[in-house]
């Protein structure tokens, strides 16, 4: 008889959202703030960018855009990268990624690992540059590759809208009135908000960004210095947009970190820290359930020890 358990999966990519709600209770300012954490680190890529790669490559299929001997390309920040390559690896499609040269070693060499091949821009020009360059590649040679486009690409935001923003409503019971979350591509923010506000219109959603076009916050965007995503269309969806500060988010991380044990990436901590900030504000006498999003883990900011290896003894 074939045992069937609960917990088996035919793939990876099966593994991709349903991740847990996680309360940050030692972060509440007083009785009936609630303060809750999406837990995207949990997903097997290691990233909230699993959601969205996955259904760009799902939808790339369904449309006929995605066939087995095309190349996937796109330029990343690294989180998609990595999520495209799992997806590639696991689905059997070659993936080849453009990101600026002083993104952090592990992203890189995480993505590598999967057989990815790496392509560098100028680390001047940051992840506009790596934008341009996929554009010009993919311009150059017709017919080679499946360009998703996450910056463009209406699935990243419907991953959001058919697995976050419900997965959300449901884990609260229903009772969520904030949504908090960093910008990057924008993909998070645009299609959680939009569930969330089809639930409710009540639901504020708070969009977080770094207060200045130089900043610390790797996978969010400075959107008044940016190429603006064409995803990006807040109207009826995006309540406040909060700059925040690279030390403050940095701060709020390492605060998690040691009273949460929640050892998460840069962009997480902006995220709390605007939770954090929206939950000072809910007036007295008023209740709240403010849900963030951690998009990944800290360690992915470390370099890898894989190599030590080949030290010799
Ligand atoms: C670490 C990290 N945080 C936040 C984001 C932003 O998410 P989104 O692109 O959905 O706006 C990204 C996206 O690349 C990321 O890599």
């Amino acid at each position: 008889m074939k045992v069937l358990r609960a917990d088996s999966r035919e793939s990876i990519v099966e593994l991709i959202g349903g991740t847990p709600l996680v309360r940050l209770g030692k972060l509440e300012p007083r009785p009936g703030v609630e303060i809750w954490a999406k837990a995207e680190f949990c997903n097997p890529g290691g990233s909230v960018k699993d959601r969205a790669a996955l259904q760009m490559v799902r939808d790339g299929v369904a449309a006929g855009a995605l066939t087995t001997d095309k190349t996937i390309i796109d330029s990343t920040s690294g989180n998609t990268g990595v999520a495209y390559s799992m997806v590639g690896a696991a689905l059997g499609y070659r993936v080849a990624l453009v990101m600026p040269a002083n993104v952090s070693a592990a992203r890189k060499q995480i993505s590598a690992s999967y057989g990815t091949e790496i392509i560098f821009s100028s680390e001047l020009e940051g992840s506009d540059g790596a934008i341009r360059m996929v554009r010009q590649l993919v311009a150059e040679n017709p017919g080679k590759y499946f360009y998703p486009d996450q910056y463009s690409n209406d699935s990243n935001p419907r991953a959001h809208y058919l697995g976050t923003g419900r997965e959300i409503w449901e884990q609260t019971g229903g009772r969520v009135t904030h949504f908090v979350a960093g910008i990057g591509t924008t993909g998070t923010i645009m299609g959680t908000g939009r569930r969330l506000k089809e639930y409710s219109a009540r639901v504020q959603i708070v969009a977080v960004e770094p207060d200045d076009a130089l900043h610390g916050l790797e996978g969010l965007k400075h959107l008044p210095s940016s190429l603006v995503p064409a995803i990006w269309q807040p109207d009826g969806i995006v309540d406040r947009r909060m700059p925040m500060g690279t030390d403050e988010a940095w701060d709020t991380a390492d605060q998690i970190a040691h009273e949460e044990g929640l050892f998460v990436g840069h962009s997480a901590g902006a995220a709390v820290a605007g939770a954090l900030r929206v939950a000072r504000e809910v007036p007295e006498g008023e209740r709240a359930c403010i849900v963030t999003l951690l998009p990944d883990r800290g360690d992915r900011y470390f370099t890898p020890l894989r190599w030590e290896k080949l030290y010799e003894w």
